[in-house]
């Protein structure tokens, strides 16, 4: 029996992954490349929807694969690509985007809320079919999940309409994917705004901590966190976001239980629960910065495991792809 395939995948969007990224994501995914045939894409195409310098994009892609790694996919276990390299994905999207409606697209709140900020003039037909290039990541794979987000929830449901009405009018030929959607439990907030969730692209970084942040750094941004007045480590989403937050990140990243950590700091202040956090997190991403710099040490042979891993994707991808211009007549 083969094992079930998964896909999932990041933007490039910035030098360094952030704790969000690798709470919610990445700690996953290492977990799932064991029970999957996993397909784990640095998808630079969509990078492209926003303005980019192009040596800081590439460079991006690389660090973003670099991180990847350093926090435990294995690219002799899972398959470990940057969406460019397998040509698959763009000649797939465009023939999806002959069957997806104008208004099915436009309906996509994604779009329709950063199409909204930027202003039609300076928003791109890139961003406008940006989901249907997201359909086409996953079905050529003949994925079985995709483990998201809640703001990805959408796209995948037009991946699955995509599926299956190309399915009806030219024969089975996509696996229809299934979501998986992120916990609530898995989503973590900004330390200084924690009803923000953490993110790449916030304003300021004050509150986001850096998967390649200096030990130091991190921890200062942790003893800076913004918390409340009542000096209690206790869990409660709506009263006390902020002591919640840090207290959903100490649970992940220790695998212990929410009540056990309230326990260890009852009667105790937050600083001491400041303390006890950073020192968490400076243990488990030491040695995350410090492998992925390493990887980024040496970049010919970073790229020549890239290389490798899309080599892998391309042969999959096209099966897919060959299948699809027979059915359409091309
Ligand atoms: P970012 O906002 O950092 O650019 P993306 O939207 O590119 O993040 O998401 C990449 C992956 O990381 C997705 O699987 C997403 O669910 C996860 N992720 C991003 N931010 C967070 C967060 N704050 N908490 C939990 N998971 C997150
Ligand atoms: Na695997």
């Amino acid at each position: 029996m083969s094992k079930p395939r998964l896909y999932s995948g990041m933007q490039p969007s910035a030098d360094s992954l952030q704790v969000g990224n690798y709470i919610g994501a990445l700690m996953q995914w290492r977990d799932l490349q064991e029970a999957y045939d996993a397909y784990f894409s640095v998808v630079d195409l969509h990078a492209l929807t926003q303005p980019n310098d192009p040596a800081e994009l590439r460079e991006k892609t690389r660090r973003t694969a670099a991180q990847y790694i350093a926090a435990g996919i294995e690219p002799s276990k899972s398959t470990l690509y940057v969406q460019s390299h397998v040509a698959a994905h763009p000649e797939l999207a465009w023939i999806l985007s002959t069957i997806t409606g104008f208004g099915e697209a436009g309906r996509m709140t994604q779009f329709k809320d950063k199409s909204a900020r930027y202003g039609v003039d300076t928003t791109s037909v890139g961003l406008f079919t940006y989901p249907v290039l997201m359909a086409a990541d996953i079905l050529l794979y003949q994925t079985d999940i995709v483990p998201v987000g809640d703001d990805q929830k959408q796209h995948v449901e037009l991946t699955r309409d995509l599926a299956e009405r190309f399915n009806s009018r030219y024969g089975q030929t996509f696996k229809v994917p299934m979501p998986v959607i992120q916990q609530d439990t898995a989503r973590i907030y900004d330390l200084q705004n924690p009803t923000a969730k953490m993110s790449k692209s916030a304003e300021s970084d004050a509150g986001t901590l850096w998967l390649l942040d200096d030990p130091a750094v991190s921890a200062k941004k942790i003893m800076r966190a913004v918390t409340d007045s009542e000096g209690a480590v206790h869990y409660d989403r709506e009263q006390k976001p902020g002591v919640s937050n840090l207290l959903v990140i100490y649970a992940a990243l220790t695998g212990r239980q929410i009540p056990s950590i309230e326990d260890e700091y009852a009667g105790r202040g937050y600083g001491d629960f400041k303390k006890g956090l950073a020192e968490v997190v400076v243990n488990e991403f030491g040695p995350v910065r410090a492998r992925a710099l390493e990887l980024l040490d040496d970049k010919a042979e970073l790229d020549r495991v890239l290389a490798a891993n899309a080599d892998r994707a391309a042969e999959v991808a096209g099966r897919t792809l060959d299948d699809v211009y027979d059915r359409v007549g091309l």
